[in-house]
């Protein structure tokens, strides 16, 4: 008697998370490091803010156990941000047109530098290894500034995409093809093509860097002339 109710219990349990399966995996188990680093990051970056000026990017200081990781944190009218979007801050260059759901009065953008930490944090699949640091940056509410796990707003450029200047990378290997990667939120990563040198394009938050696949031979069948321009159209 027990076990049938419980088995129903159960079905009903199963039935009602089918709909949202690909949703409910990731916060029935623990945060995944990088997802734990992401909110310690939220709340150390927020601790930079001391009477923030709006717009003006701010120096955090990442703990002392992920040394070697840079963070900064950059508050934002949101009507301000959609209308205009942000020239330069670190790497990125955001456009006007970026939209953050819910909406929020005011947001924070926590950049990160992964640093010497990037391949511990996000690793990648077998054969790629990195030519630059992992950098990311992620949307906050920042209407109160103590607020602290908070979690990520929506944001994407309705517009056009976020422009990702690395002002360094390794040399790409002889007969390999450097590729932009991009980590979601939620662990996911899409290689891309570059649109220039050093220069990856998004139009969502997350983590980015340069990476090359140094198992994969040399794809002869593909003229190499249109390979070393592919992307810069
Ligand atoms: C690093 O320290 C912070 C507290 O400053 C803690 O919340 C976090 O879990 C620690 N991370 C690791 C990887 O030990
Ligand atoms: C990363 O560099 C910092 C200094 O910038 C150092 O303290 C730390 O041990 C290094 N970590 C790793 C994993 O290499
Ligand atoms: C801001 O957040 C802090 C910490 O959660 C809370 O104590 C405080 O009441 C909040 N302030 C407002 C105005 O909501």
């Amino acid at each position: 008697m027990e076990f049938i109710q419980c088995s129903m219990i159960l079905l009903a349990v199963i039935s009602l998370l089918s709909g949202h399966q690909l949703k409910a995996q990731p916060a029935n188990i623990s945060p995944t490091p990088a997802r734990a680093l992401d909110s310690v990051l939220q709340d150390c970056a927020y601790r930079a803010f001391d009477q923030p000026h709006t717009g003006v990017p701010y120096v955090g200081i990442a703990p002392s156990n992920v040394s070697g990781v840079k963070i900064a944190v950059l508050r934002l009218r949101n009507g301000n941000f959609r209308n205009r979007g942000f020239k330069r801050y670190k790497e990125f260059e955001i456009p006007n047109g970026v939209i953050v759901q819910p909406y929020v009065r005011r947001l924070a953008l926590v950049y990160h530098n992964l640093g010497n930490r990037s391949s511990i944090y996000c690793s990648l699949p077998p054969g790629y290894s990195y030519l630059t640091f992992v950098i990311g940056f992620l949307a906050y509410n920042a209407e109160n500034i103590s607020a602290s796990n908070l979690p990520e707003l929506d944001l994407v450029a309705s517009k056009s995409a976020i422009s990702i200047r690395f002002s360094t990378a390794k040399a790409v290997p002889n007969g390999r093809t450097a590729r932009c990667v991009w980590f979601n939120l939620d662990g996911s990563l899409e290689f891309r093509y570059l649109v220039g040198s050093n220069l990856c394009s998004t139009y969502r938050q997350g983590h980015f860097s340069i990476v090359v696949n140094s198992c994969r031979v040399a794809p002869s069948p593909v003229p190499s002339r249109r390979l070393s321009f592919e992307g810069e159209e």
